[in-house]
């Protein structure tokens, strides 16, 4: 049997021989340019450039050792993951790519400077995509200054401002789409970008005004536009490494939760209990993440989904059944319905992973109920038959792996128990949400998921808030009708 260890020990050389061979992938490229660049005599150039040619090898090289360095010392578990290092290769080397083709085929200044600090930014955080633009700054500074991809007597100069441009187009994308959260808004973000970068290129050209003001033109404008075309570029890729890697943007959750998402759909016209439970609980699990600083977004679409397990039989759930409604569970014995309450969780689970739903809003449909004994059908079988194992009506698990599953635990029992409670006053919501969670980490559902006591704390305090505001006193209407010109015709009772 492999012990952990063993098992991580490769992982990590997994992860070493994946950076290995896009390194070589992107020497390839390199090496496709070259040829490209000049068809007829690529091979005079190799034998003639041997010495700049290894230059290049070995500067590629040492850039990627630098990002490796930079995962090993920031995030080593990320070193474990190939499909995360898949992911920013291919960002790096399909930007390098199109980045080339521009500049070959158009004009240097059309170089789409800020796609691949866009797409990393979405893709994964702002921290990485600061970092990583700065070797993708670098990775072209390299292939332009040992490569001849640049038609021209002037190389220097344009591959000086080139890298500067791509490292000051990147990083203020970075940091102006930061709180993007539409494809429009990073329409935008491309043309805010424009404005400054097109200056550096007006102060960097200003020498060759005097004697070619059309250049001199020409590349601001391409300039400007360049980075409105990097952002086009940027939603156009997206899409492609939101399905091959199985990742999360903020567009891709804000689709998920759109009101015409297949399984949404599905959720609000087969189990409409179910759905309405469902908004609610996003509703306080999107104000809790906001509350310790979690991604609110995320914490807002895993709770739409979290009971899409229950799709498979939603009659089985009281909370999709009409007043007088056939109830399976009078008829079935109580481990049965144990059973089948629990099985949701992993049907969950398997029905999101089939439906190509990120990772983690899977994960959270399986973890919500971690461990948990479902405490009705326990009572149950207890009352019929004197004894019963607890191991036989409590969920399978895994208990929650991440803050986010376990902020979704908190408000799915706590939208659970309020809605059955009669008077809702903050301090009776304030003691069963206290409760749940007391229950909760008494049960060790939250030992794997490092939430802290103070973040705990900050969520029950923002349940009672949010859930006063939910499920809010409604105000007692005047008990009367009206009726053609405008006449009091009959009273009648408030309804409930
Ligand atoms: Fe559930
Ligand atoms: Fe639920």
């Amino acid at each position: 049997m492999t012990t952990p260890a063993k098992n991580s020990k490769t992982q990590y050389l997994m992860g070493a021989l994946t950076f290995l061979g896009c390194y070589v992938v992107m020497l390839f490229v390199v090496f496709l340019m070259m040829v490209i660049s000049d068809p007829s005599g690529w091979m005079t150039y190799m034998v003639d450039n041997y010495s700049k040619v290894l230059s290049l090898i070995v500067s590629i090289f040492f850039l990627f050792s630098v990002v490796y360095f930079y995962y090993f010392f920031e995030d080593p578990a990320s070193l474990t993951k190939t499909n995360s290092i898949l992911l920013i290769f291919t960002m790096l080397i399909i930007s390098v790519i199109v980045s080339y083709a521009f500049g070959e085929f158009i004009h240097i200044y059309f170089r789409p400077v800020a796609v691949f600090a866009l797409l990393a930014l979405f893709l994964t955080s702002r921290r990485e995509a600061l970092f990583l633009n700065f070797i993708f700054s670098f990775v072209m500074f390299v292939i332009d200054l040992f490569t001849n991809t640049i038609p021209g007597t002037d190389i220097n100069s344009e591959v000086y401002s080139s890298f500067l441009l791509s490292f000051i187009g990147g990083t203020l994308a970075v940091f102006l789409a930061g709180k993007v959260k539409t494809r429009g808004g990073l329409l935008l973000t491309g043309v805010f970008v424009a404005l400054p970068t097109a200056l550096v290129v007006l102060l960097f050209n200003i020498p060759t005004v005097t004697h070619n003001w059309i250049d001199y033109v020409s590349a601001v404008g391409f300039r400007t536009m360049s980075c409105i075309v990097s952002a086009i570029l940027a939603l156009a890729f997206m899409p492609f490494f939101e399905w091959a890697f199985n990742r999360l943007t903020v567009f891709r959750l804000r689709e998920l939760t759109s009101t015409d998402a297949a399984l949404l759909v599905r959720l609000k016209t087969e189990a409409p209990g179910t759905f309405n439970h469902s908004l609610i609980v996003a509703q306080l699990a999107e104000s809790c993440a906001v509350a310790i600083g979690e991604n609110a977004e995320l914490a807002r679409t895993a709770a739409y989904y979290h009971d899409v397990g229950k799709l498979k039989e939603p009659t089985n759930f009281t909370e999709n059944l009409n007043p007088g409604e056939y109830d399976v569970h009078v008829d079935i014995t109580p481990e049965l319905s144990a059973d089948i309450i629990r099985s949701h969780a992993q049907n969950g689970y398997d029905l999101l992973i089939a439906n190509r739903l990120p990772k983690i809003i899977a994960d959270v449909a399986r973890e919500h109920h971690g461990t948990l004994p479902i405490k009705y059908f326990y009572d149950k079988a207890i009352r019929y038959s004197g004894d019963a194992d607890l191991k036989d009506f409590s969920y399978r698990g895994p208990i929650p792996q991440s803050k986010i599953a376990a902020i979704i635990m908190i408000a799915d029992a706590a939208e659970a128990a309020t809605r059955a409670m009669a008077d809702r006053t903050p301090e009776k919501v304030e003691a069963v949400c206290r409760t749940i969670i007391e229950e909760r980490m008494d049960l060790g559902q939250f030992e794997e998921c490092d939430i802290t006591m103070r973040e705990l704390t900050v969520i029950r305090s923002t349940l009672v808030d949010t859930l006063s505001g939910v499920h809010h006193h409604r105000v007692q209407y005047p008990a009367i009708q009206f009726g053609r010109d405008r006449q009091v015709f009959k009273k009648e009772e408030p309804d409930e």
